[in-house]
């Protein structure tokens, strides 16, 4: 027996025989510095290391599903028990999109199924706090009733570029609009009584290689625009956990900095809640527990042995073991399960799907809309054409998924609309989705559609003779593990004939286009040859019924871009240093997922194994503001059925922060929604500013024709700084900053010292 070992255990007797009376003692919120005083090194160690052990060493291998399918089948995670102490172990499962677990359990008839809601992009492009949270809140509702204590959700990295593979989990190419969907999704979840895990902190902006590229970003890149969203979700919305990224930021492992994680997490922004690694994520056990990571997912052998060794070397203090296992400790304590709650298993799954639709049909954004082509009479007939309308994706892949009962398509929810669907084109689309049907792998590791087909001229003749509209859906679905290829940001050449086709078979007569995507496509090459472009996203499992919704004016759209739809790939300030590849996803995951990155003894590669985000803060429309080729549609674009009118905008300092105003009504026929953004423009100093910056946004409620609502934002006068690097502190100018809202709005100037 090693020597170690040896010591160990005698330890634990040691502790046992000098606290006769610690038979009766048992965890309580008060008295963990009691508790970890009495628990052995060999339990402190193991409630550093989650218990999803794969049976061999193999840092490759998914999360095991011993311990974790015991206490919840299909999660992802659980803490370490300690049952002498009344320590439980807790349930820690995914995602974002909401609760994954698994919908069928070994001799048990019953299903566990839990409801799949919109795509993190959508709910951002609601710019409503208020959807937002209530859609956390029907999702911590399901995580309670399943007997979870923790989501592994909301993901907050910011979109960099078009083609990152997890885009569609995320929220925004803007801090503020990102943090403030992240501090609102939190606030429901929570608002259950069970935990969230904001995620993958930080830059974790790519897939490719994502567990060993080093994102090289600025001070004040990294401030300003990745952590700010991190930094305002943890200060409004206080996660109990946070998860490390995967990637290196400057040359370390995230979960291994103690800069982040302790120094700007904690220090700069008062967190105290637990870090936890992503899954196999860090290198370094003991380097990780140094740095602040206190939780290591889903726990291997070989981290056990690294951090025994490194308390035996001095390397690993017991003061920063014990500091850990107390955050693990005071994060048990708040869970259900610690509380003695038993699952109900009973989640109210209608009410959420009506959620669901009601948050869908929120975030639909729409593009384009000549001569009225929208909304579709809802007694009217439509000839459907694209996979995605009979197939349409609800959401992404990978640990962003969710085991859900069904789906609606386009072509059922315009069914329940009222609707009559063309029948020939239904029969076309419909065989061919019977050929490729899904397997149930595919939600995981990406369930893709079919190749588009594309229908005689003869058929889209008949069909157009019949069909009082065309709507065409252009689906895109990706997921963890690889980014987007270059190409999968283009419609592919049958989709581009696809669309002419239809649009001359079905001359006078509306042609829309719905994205059922969950990141911007190209555009500008085809988009003058529709009537009308909705971009519905990765609506949920309710989705077709929410696009109808929208198609057929039962709502009336009012959702905004939160991120820029570009020209072209190229004209993307980050392209230059983003992997870029054209291969499938499956040569993709062979050759870049995981941890196939360099050793240290093989050549760096470019964008591959490290990216230098040289575009620094100019990322999305703080670079586009600039550029003069211009953009497809810009950050914050969405139209309305309605028009609103604006009055004139007021702005002055209210104590330490600024109020803006303005008075919107509804001048159009039909009810609406309308978004009001304000952008600040610094004074000239001596950092170079972006034109605009978002510091605050509002929507207003349903407003009736001719209704006005007074809209109120008020910010922070500090949030007007940038970060110095040099000064290695955030500076402000004092002078005149002016607030823009839209071009429809008047400016407004102040004046602050
Ligand atoms: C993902 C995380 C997820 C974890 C657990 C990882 O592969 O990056 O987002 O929470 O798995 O499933």
């Amino acid at each position: 027996m090693k020597f170690k070992t040896l010591l160990m255990m005698c330890a634990g007797t040691m502790s046992m025989a000098t606290n006769g009376q610690t038979n009766q003692l048992r965890l309580t919120a008060d008295n963990i510095d009691q508790i970890v005083a009495e628990l052995t090194t060999d339990e402190k160690l193991h409630l550093l290391l989650g218990t999803g052990m794969p049976g061999e060493d193999n840092p490759h291998a998914m999360p095991a599903v011993g311990a974790s399918d015991k206490l919840l089948p299909g999660s992802a995670g659980t803490t370490y028990p300690v049952e002498r102490l009344g320590i439980p172990a807790i349930a820690l499962a995914d995602g974002p999109a909401g609760l994954r677990i698994s919908p069928k359990r070994a001799g048990d008839d019953q299903t566990y199924y839990c409801t799949r809601f919109p795509s993190g992009t959508l709910l951002a492009s609601t710019w409503d706090s208020a959807v937002v949270d209530s859609v956390g809140a029907a999702m911590g509702s399901e995580v309670l009733a399943y007997g979870c204590d923790v989501l592994l959700a909301p993901g907050t990295n910011i979109m960099r570029n078009p083609l990152c593979g997890r885009n569609f989990e995320y929220f925004s190419e803007d801090p503020v609009l990102a943090g403030k969907t992240a501090a609102a999704y939190i606030k429901g979840v929570q608002s259950n009584g069970v935990g969230t895990s904001l995620k993958h902190f930080a830059c974790n902006n790519q897939e490719t290689c994502r567990n060993t590229t080093d994102a090289r970003v600025s001070e004040r890149a990294l401030r300003e625009i990745y952590l700010q969203p991190f930094e305002i979700a943890v200060q409004e919305a206080n996660p109990w956990t946070v998860m490390s990224s995967y990637n290196k930021l400057n040359g370390t492992h995230t979960a291994e900095s103690a800069k982040l994680l302790t120094d700007i997490l904690r220090g700069d922004w008062g967190y105290e809640g637990l870090v936890m690694s992503d899954w196999f994520g860090g290198k370094d056990a003991a380097a990780m527990v140094s740095a602040g990571n206190d939780l290591l997912e889903p726990g291997m052998r070989h981290q056990y042995a690294r951090l025994e060794e490194a308390l035996a070397d001095g390397s690993l203090t017991m003061a920063d073991v014990d500091r850990s296992v107390k955050r693990v400790l005071e994060l048990v304590v708040r869970t259900p399960r610690f509380h003695g709650y038993k699952a109900t298993n009973a989640p109210d799954l209608q009410r959420d799907a009506q959620i669901v639709r009601e948050a869908a049909t929120q975030g639909m954004v729409l593009l384009k809309n000549e001569n009225k082509a929208l909304p579709l009479n809802s007694k009217g007939k439509v000839a459907l054409l694209g996979m995605g309308s009979y197939a349409t994706v609800a959401g992404g892949t990978g640990s962003g998924g969710v085991n859900n009962a069904y789906e609606v398509s386009l072509a059922e929810g315009l069914a329940n609309a009222g609707m009559t669907l063309e029948p020939g084109m239904r029969e076309i689309y419909e065989t061919a989705l019977k050929a490729k049907p899904k397997k149930p792998d595919d939600l995981y590791w990406g369930a893709f559609l079919p190749e588009e087909i594309l229908p005689e001229t003869a058929f889209l003749q008949n069909a157009a003779a019949d069909a009082d509209a065309a709507i065409i859906t252009f689906s895109r679905s990706s997921g963890e593990f690889a980014d987007r290829a270059v190409s999968d940001f283009s419609l592919t050449a049958t989709e581009d004939s696809l669309l002419r086709r239809v649009a001359r078979a079905f001359e006078g007569k509306p042609v829309v286009v719905v994205l059922n995507v969950g990141a911007p496509i190209e555009t500008a090459s085809w988009c003058d040859v529709p009537g009308a472009i909705l971009c519905a996203w990765q609506p949920g499992q309710e989705g077709g019924n929410a696009m109808a919704d929208v198609l057929t004016g039962r709502v009336n759209p009012s959702g905004r871009l939160p991120m820029t739809f570009p020209m072209t790939l190229a004209d993307v300030p980050s392209t230059p240093n983003f992997p870029m590849l054209e291969m499938t996803r499956k040569e993709m995951l062979e050759k870049f997922s995981g941890f196939a990155g360099a050793t240290d003894t093989t050549a760096l590669r470019r964008n591959i194994d490290y990216a230098d985000y040289a575009e620094d803060i100019f990322v999305g429309y703080r670079h586009f503001d600039l550029a003069p080729q211009g953009v497809a549609y810009p950050f914050g674009y969405g139209l309305s059925y309605t028009e609103f009118e604006y009055g004139q905008p007021q702005a002055k300092i209210e104590g330490d922060k600024i109020k803006y105003n303005v008075q919107v009504k509804n001048v159009g026929s039909v009810a609406g929604r309308e978004v009001v953004p304000v952008y600040a423009s610094a004074p000239r100093g001596a950092l170079t500013k972006p034109l605009r910056e978002l510091k605050g946004y509002s929507k207003t409620g349903l407003l009736q024709p001719g209704e006005s609502e007074m809209v109120e934002i008020s910010f922070p006068i500090a949030s007007l700084a940038s970060y110095d690097p040099e000064a290695e502190k955030w500076v402000r100018d004092g002078g005149t900053y002016n607030f823009s809202s839209s071009p429809k709005v008047a400016n407004v100037s102040v004046k602050i010292d």
